[in-house]
Order: structure tokens, then sequence, then C-alpha cells
């Protein structure tokens, strides 16, 4: 069942978005080596609380944090905790915030100080797949468009493609139908139309796309250990166009102001 939303329902799904884009962008000002995840688990909670939105993860199945970390080979779903980040980590951070009854769920993977070649062009593929997911995303289209877009374009740089988890509906549940894979046939799935809003988020490993999930229940990380990115963005459809909800100009903005 895909829930459409009104145009109402919609700028509202904006300003969750909004929130969690500007919560990403608080978080990124205290990404550097030294600091524990903890400490930006906190920063994120206290900043989505003094702006009138709720940490959607937090306690969400028992999920023991605002954010989801994930540093190196951790793929999703990290705990944040007393680990230390160290010069040439890389960083995701997914998080979900919810205001005035909707959500918004984004993801940004960061470098940690100075980043290996290697691990800066898994990011800036992963980064683009999703923009070349987006751009496949025109009303009318499928889902499959969208999933065989961020495949091909992942696979033909010799990365692989997550399977286990998906990109999915979002609105007044943090996951709603459908599910959108990274990967897929073109021209099959559910077609988008006015109203619909979906979250796109490739997870790219640099290594084969096996993960495993500890012992815990949540915590995914590769399986060959080698690194994982993931970024995501909130869509929706309305009026005949694609609207990305979510942005990283904070994100950029705070990552340029480190350095005057
Ligand atoms: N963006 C993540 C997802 O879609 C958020 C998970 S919150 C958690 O799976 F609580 F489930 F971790
Ligand atoms: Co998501």
């Amino acid at each position: 069942m895909i829930y459409l939303k009104t145009p109402e329902e919609i700028e509202t799904m904006r300003s969750a978005s909004t929130l969690v884009s500007q919560t990403l962008g608080e978080v990124a000002r205290w990404i550097e080596p030294g600091v524990t995840t903890r400490k930006l688990d906190a920063v994120a909670r206290e900043f989505i609380m003094d702006n009138g939105g709720k940490p959607a993860c937090l306690g969400y199945e028992g999920f023991p944090g605002t954010l989801c970390i994930e540093v190196n080979e951790y793929v999703v779903h990290g705990f944040p905790s007393d680990r230390v980040l160290v010069d040439g980590d890389i960083i995701g951070i997914d998080t979900v915030v919810e205001k005035d009854g909707f959500m918004g769920d984004s993801c940004y993977t960061f470098a940690v100080g100075t980043v290996s070649p290697e691990k800066t062009a898994l990011c800036r593929t992963t980064r683009e797949s999703l923009y070349v997911g987006i751009e496949a995303a025109k009303p009318g289209a499928r889902i499959g468009d969208i999933s065989n877009a961020i495949q091909t374009y992942c696979e033909q740089r010799n990365y692989s493609i997550v399977r286990e988890m998906t990109g999915h509906g979002i609105g007044r549940k943090m996951h709603e139908a459908p599910e959108v894979p990274n990967y897929g046939r073109r021209g099959i799935g559910t077609r988008l139309q006015n109203g619909m809003c979906i979250c796109i988020e490739p997870m790219v490993n640099m290594g084969s796309r096996n993960v495993v999930i500890e012992a815990d229940g949540w915590q995914c990380r590769t399986r060959d250990r080698k690194p994982s990115a993931h970024y995501e963005h909130t869509i929706a459809v309305v009026n005949d166009k694609v609207e990305v909800l979510t942005t990283f100009d904070y994100i950029h903005q705070a990552i340029t102001d480190k350095f005057i």
C-alpha cells in the first residue's frame, strides 16, 4: 500500500527533510580525529530537539541512538559508541527526523582528516550514483529505472551494490512501500506518480557485495571488511516534477567553514 501525500503533507515532509539536512550539517562541524561517535550522537539529538523535531531512530525497534554510525566497513545501522574517529576513516551518518508527524531521512559519508584516494573515489562514485538515481526518477518512470541506473553507474566503476538493504517509501512512517533497491531491471516496479515520497540510498562496497549483520541484530558490515559508502536523499513527486526534499548544502557549508 503506497500512501500518496497531498501538497500540504509534502510541505510538512519538506520541513522534516530540511531539519534532517540541517542536523547533518551540524554534525559535520564536529567530525574530526579524536571525537567519539557518541559525542556526534549527542550533538544530533540535542539539535533535533532544540528545533522542534523528534529523533526517529532513537528507540525505533530498540535502536540505541539518534544516528546510525557507519565507520569504514560498516554499511548501515551502526551504534554510537566510545569509538574514537581517526585520521583516514570514512564515516556515514544516517538519521531520520520526525517533524509535525512526518519523516525526513538522509545520509552522508564524511572523510575524517585525510582519506586515501581509494576511499575518496568510493565516496565520490556513491554520491554521484545517488544523483544518477534521482535523475532517473522522472514522473512516469518506474522504481526499476532508478535501481538500474544506480547499479549500472557503480558496477561500471568496479564497485559492488549491497542488496540486503534498500531505499524505501517514507511519510508518517520512516519505512513505507515501495522498496527502492539499488540494483535491478529497468522498466519494472511501481510507476512514480504525484504524491509519492521515497528515499534513494545507494550502499556501495569497494570489495564484494556481501554483508554480515553482527550478533546484536543491527550493525551491518561488509563480509570482507573493505570500506562501504552510503548517501541518501528524500525525494517527492509534486506537480509532475521530482523534488529533492533533503539537501547536502548545510553539510557543504559546514565543511567549507572549517577551512576559513
Ligand atoms: N535511514 C535508515 C533506514 O532507512 C534509518 C534507520 S533508523 C534505525 O534504515 F533506527 F532503524 F536504525
Ligand atoms: Co532510509
